[in-house]
């Protein structure tokens, strides 16, 4: 299957540079401030960035004092994420892990177990995200969380057939050099795997667009209880 990496590799100049230091504005005013609220940031916290892109959220956890391990699949999306946030090279950890390897991701696990992690508009860019959130459990202490912020699938499916899964094309912002694969899963199948895998939901949020009435994200607070 392609896992979309090679659109990545290709995107990553472009992505750096358009989001820049701040990020952009859907990052900013829709995904920040729910995802930062639930992620409750506490200095000290150990926390993964999961397919972390340049890193703009990384470095807003370590400003908040949090120790950060940040990964992302694409080798030249972690080469710039560590060139542009140097200035926090103490506090965040940036390696190159595909989130659909479950040994990969068992590398990650340091001396201490994780508070917490975050994904960032990043589920719906994952081939298979059953790996991930059965390693998550391994990685994360009792009662500790996983944020995620995705499309949300009740309204952004292709085909008229929401059930069904789905590999699209598409772009993350307009004029990328080339288009990315988003991959469609029903909210039943997202939650389930996260019940399988021991997690509750005890946080839930649907942000739409500035004046509009449907959501285009849907933003989720994952605990481990088991
Ligand atoms: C839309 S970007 C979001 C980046 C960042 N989380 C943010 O919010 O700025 C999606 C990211 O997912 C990464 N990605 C996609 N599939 C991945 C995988 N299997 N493992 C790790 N990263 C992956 C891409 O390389 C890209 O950086």
């Amino acid at each position: 299957m392609d896992s979309g990496l090679t659109a990545w590799e290709k995107n990553a100049q472009f992505w750096d540079d358009y989001m820049g230091d701040e990020s952009n504005y859907f990052h900013r005013d829709l995904v920040r401030p729910k995802v930062t609220k639930l992620l409750d940031i506490k200095k000290g916290d150990f926390v993964l960035d999961i397919a972390c892109g340049n890193g703009n959220y990384s470095e807003y956890l370590a400003q908040k004092g949090a120790k950060v391990v940040a990964f992302d699949y694409s080798e030249k999306m972690i080469q710039l994420a560590v060139k542009r946030r140097q200035a926090f090279s103490d506090s965040i950890e940036f390696k190159v892990c595909d989130a659909t390897q479950y040994d990969e991701l068992l590398k990650l696990k340091r001396n201490t177990l994780y508070d917490k992690a975050i994904a960032n508009m990043a589920i719906m860019d994952i081939a298979d995200i059953r790996s991930l959130f059965s390693a998550l459990n391994t990685l994360l202490r009792m009662d500790g969380v996983f944020v995620f912020v995705t499309h949300h699938p009740c309204f952004t499916y292709p085909d008229n057939d929401y059930f069904t899964h789905a590999i699209e094309k598409g772009e993350a912002i307009p004029k990328q050099p080339v288009l990315q694969n988003y991959y469609h899963r029903s909210v039943q199948e997202i939650f389930n795997i996260a019940f399988e895998n021991g997690f509750v939901i005890d946080g839930f949020h649907e942000v739409p667009f500035e004046g509009e009435k449907v959501p285009i994200i849907m933003i989720v607070r994952l605990r481990k209880n088991n």
